[in-house]
Parts: C-alpha cells; sequence; structure tokens
C-alpha cells in the first residue's frame, strides 16, 4: 500500500496566509496541518508516500518533511506545475503507485481517529475504490453522496439540492483503476480535473465502490474559520492532556498566573504579573506572556512570540510574533514574524471598554493599532 498527500492548491480562500507559503503547512495546535495527515498515514502502516507539491511553496514543503525518515516513511515528492485539480495531482502519482492499492489524503483534511481498520479492511477486499464519507451541516458545500441500502448511487459535487448530508471526505482509498478512469475525464467548469467526477464515473463503470463513515472529528480546512474550529478542537483533545491538566515542561512555578481549563506550556516561557490563562490554550517555546495578558479559550501561540497587555480568544498566532498593544483580539489568524504594537499604551482606559477586534494577517505583517 502507498500512500499520496496532496500539497498542491490555490490556497485563495486564505489568503493573505497563503501568500507566503501553502495552507497545508500552516499549524494546527502548533503543528503543521499536512504533519497530522501524515502521521495518520504512518500510523495505517503505510511507508512508502508521495506529497504534491506546487507553486510557492514547494521548497517549504521539501525543507520541512524532507526525506521523511525522521516521520518514519520514505517520502517522493511529485511536482504538479499547475493545480489542475485533485484528480489531476493524483494522475501524476501514476508511476509511484505501479500496481498497489494506495491511500490518497488531502493536506489540509484533519481527522482525530486512527483510519487502519479502514485500510486493513480495504486492503482484503475487491473494491475498486472506498471513500470516507461523514455528516456536515451545510451539505451544499461538499462533494455528496447519495448512498441507498448500503451502496453509493451518485456523488455530486455541491450540490443545490442535497439529497443526503453525507459529506465525501478528502480521503480516499484507491486501486491504479482510476487512472484509466482520470484519463478520460473531461475538466470541469473551473477547469479541473475533479475527484468527484472520477469517482462517479467509476461508480458507473461498475458500481464497485464501498464507503466507512467517520462518525468522530473531520474538518476540510479551506477557510480561516474552518481552521480556527479544527484548531479549538485539536488542542481540546490533544494527547498530552491524558496525563495532567496543566503540561509545564520547564516545571517553573505557575502560583502567581490565574489558570483555568487545560494548558500545555512549551519549553523556557516567561509568564509575567497579572496573567490568565483560560485553557483549552497551548504555548510554544521561548515564549513570553508578559503583564496584564488573558488568553484563551481556543488559543495556540507559536514558538518565540511575545505577548503582553492584551486579551487573546479563539485564536492562533504563529511564531516569533509580538503583539503588545491594549487590544482583545478574538477569531484571529496572525502568521509568523507578526507585530501588532499599540501606540496609546500610556492611555490606558479600562478593559471592558475595549471592543474586539479580528485579524487575519499574512507572514511579516506589521500594524498599530
Ligand atoms: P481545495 O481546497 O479544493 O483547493 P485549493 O487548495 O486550490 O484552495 P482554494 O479553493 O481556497 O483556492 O484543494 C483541496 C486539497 O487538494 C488541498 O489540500 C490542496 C490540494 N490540491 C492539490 O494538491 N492540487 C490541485 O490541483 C488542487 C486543486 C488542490
Amino acid at each position: 500500500m502507498k500512500g499520496i498527500i496532496l500539497h498542491g492548491g490555490h490556497g485563495t480562500r486564505l489568503r493573505p496566509l497563503t501568500h507566503t507559503g501553502p495552507k497545508q503547512l500552516l499549524p494546527i495546535a502548533n503543528k503543521p496541518m499536512s504533519q497530522f495527515c501524515l502521521e495518520t498515514i504512518v500510523e495505517a502502516g503505510v511507508t512508502d508516500v508521495a506529497i504534491i507539491i506546487g507553486g510557492i511553496g514547494s521548497k517549504k514543503v521539501q525543507e520541512y518533511y524532507q526525506d521523511g525518515k525522521k516521520f518514519g516513511v520514505n517520502i517522493t515528492y511529485i511536482n504538479q506545475e499547475e493545480p489542475r485539480g485533485i484528480a489531476h495531482a493524483i494522475r501524476l502519482c501514476k508511476e509511484f503507485v505501479n500496481e498497489e492499492k494506495f491511500l490518497v489524503f488531502l493536506g489540509d483534511n484533519i481527522i482525530q481517529k486512527s483510519i487502519i481498520d479502514f485500510v486493513e479492511k480495504f486492503k482484503n477486499s475487491d473494491y475498486d475504490a472506498t471513500v470516507l464519507l461523514c455528516e456536515v451541516d451545510n451539505p451544499s458545500r461538499f462533494g455528496i453522496a447519495d448512498v441507498k441500502d448500503g451502496k453509493i448511487l451518485k456523488i455530486t459535487e455541491k450540490p443545490k439540492n442535497p439529497i443526503s448530508n453525507l459529506a465525501v471526505t478528502g480521503i480516499y482509498l484507491l486501486t491504479p483503476k482510476i487512472f484509466e478512469i482520470i484519463d478520460n475525464l473531461k475538466p470541469s467548469w473551473r477547469n479541473e480535473l475533479e475527484i468527484t467526477d472520477a469517482l462517479d464515473n467509476l461508480l458507473k463503470q461498475n458500481n464497485n465502490i464501498s464507503f466507512e463513515k467517520i462518525t468522530d472529528y473531520w474538518k476540510d480546512t479551506g477557510t480561516p474559520d474552518d481552521i480556527l474550529h479544527a484548531n479549538a478542537e485539536i488542542i481540546k483533545k490533544h494527547p498530552d492532556f491524558s496525563k495532567q491538566h496543566v503540561v509545564n515542561s520547564t516545571g517553573m512555578n505557575l502560583d502567581h498566573i490565574h489558570i483555568s481549563g487545560k494548558i500545555i506550556l512549551g519549553e523556557n516561557y516567561d509568564i509575567g504579573k497579572n496573567v490568565s490563562i483560560n485553557g483549552p490554550v497551548i504555548i510554544g517555546n521561548n515564549c513570553k506572556i508578559l503583564e496584564n495578558t488573558v488568553i484563551g479559550p481556543n488559543v495556540s501561540i507559536g514558538d518565540n512570540s511575545i505577548i503582553s497587555v492584551t486579551g487573546i480568544e479563539n485564536s492562533i498566532i504563529m511564531q516569533n510574533c509580538k503583539i503588545d498593544a491594549f487590544a482583545k483580539i478574538k477569531d484571529s489568524i496572525i502568521a509568523n514574524n507578526s507585530e501588532i504594537k499599540d501606540n496609546s499604551l500610556e492611555n490606558l482606559v479600562d478593559s471592558r471598554h475595549v471592543p474586539y477586534k479580528i485579524y487575519l494577517l499574512g507572514e511579516g505583517s506589521k500594524i498599530s493599532v
């Protein structure tokens, strides 16, 4: 069995975050989202993985994953010159896959449970494909499967009048049979080779596709809101919390901090006076959370960031950020090396009167509030 992670695409809905790198390297709970995919693949026993790269982020992806050894896999990089669709990206892997069955994971899909049972079942089956479905609240945003008596009848991309709420997730178990189907596929209205069309054509050919249901968490993180949702969910269920509520790597005395909920603190932190941390919160290494700051819930802060006199809720602050502002930040994503400062700090007013602000700041942004 081989594995494929799709790490290309346009990422238009996540601009400006995707102006300097691929969305799949954006951190969820301080870890690149595609690393969750890789770990799930490794856990399912797959050791040969191709990563489809393309565009601006290709080099960053190769630098991060290298040859895969430190993640326990062999990685082959396959370049997709233009993002011409998921099915197009899969077709580029024909030689890599050879005659084997394979698992495709879209690098921006986050799940929490193992898929090892689905993989084993597929390995021992005669199915041409197994798709993983998940119930969603807003089916017209997804490829939707029409299922009857345990069989998929049809797959429709973003239906106006959805026949079910079963979305086709971005995890596909496939055989090389899909390549001949893709070879006969016509580009869609958006000029892409669509995986839903390929699967639907495979269905029409011999009706030999099975499905499994993800009953736990699944998120396709195409938009900032999706990323924040996944971040909150993943921090909340972080495996480190199985042992204790406050994971304090440095062992520093935390008596002077007001803590509630679950918190993970990285190494070498500095926490000032009058700080409250309301979990779930994850704070990376070498961070400074300075005086009069309130962090959480649902916040992740990347390594080497410094925050003072600020309130932050339901947000992702990436690495090397500096926020020194009498501000309340909510539902925000602030990329690496960004700075928010406040020129009016000397005129502090009662923080209850400070309105919440929402930021989506690309890498290296510098703003004053
Ligand atoms: P999408 O989220 O459907 O598309 P996108 O990444 O281009 O983003 P946007 O719509 O915001 O512009 O892509 C799903 C996944 O597949 C994602 O991980 C990127 C990957 N992908 C490729 O690797 N190659 C492609 O040609 C396309 C379209 C997507």
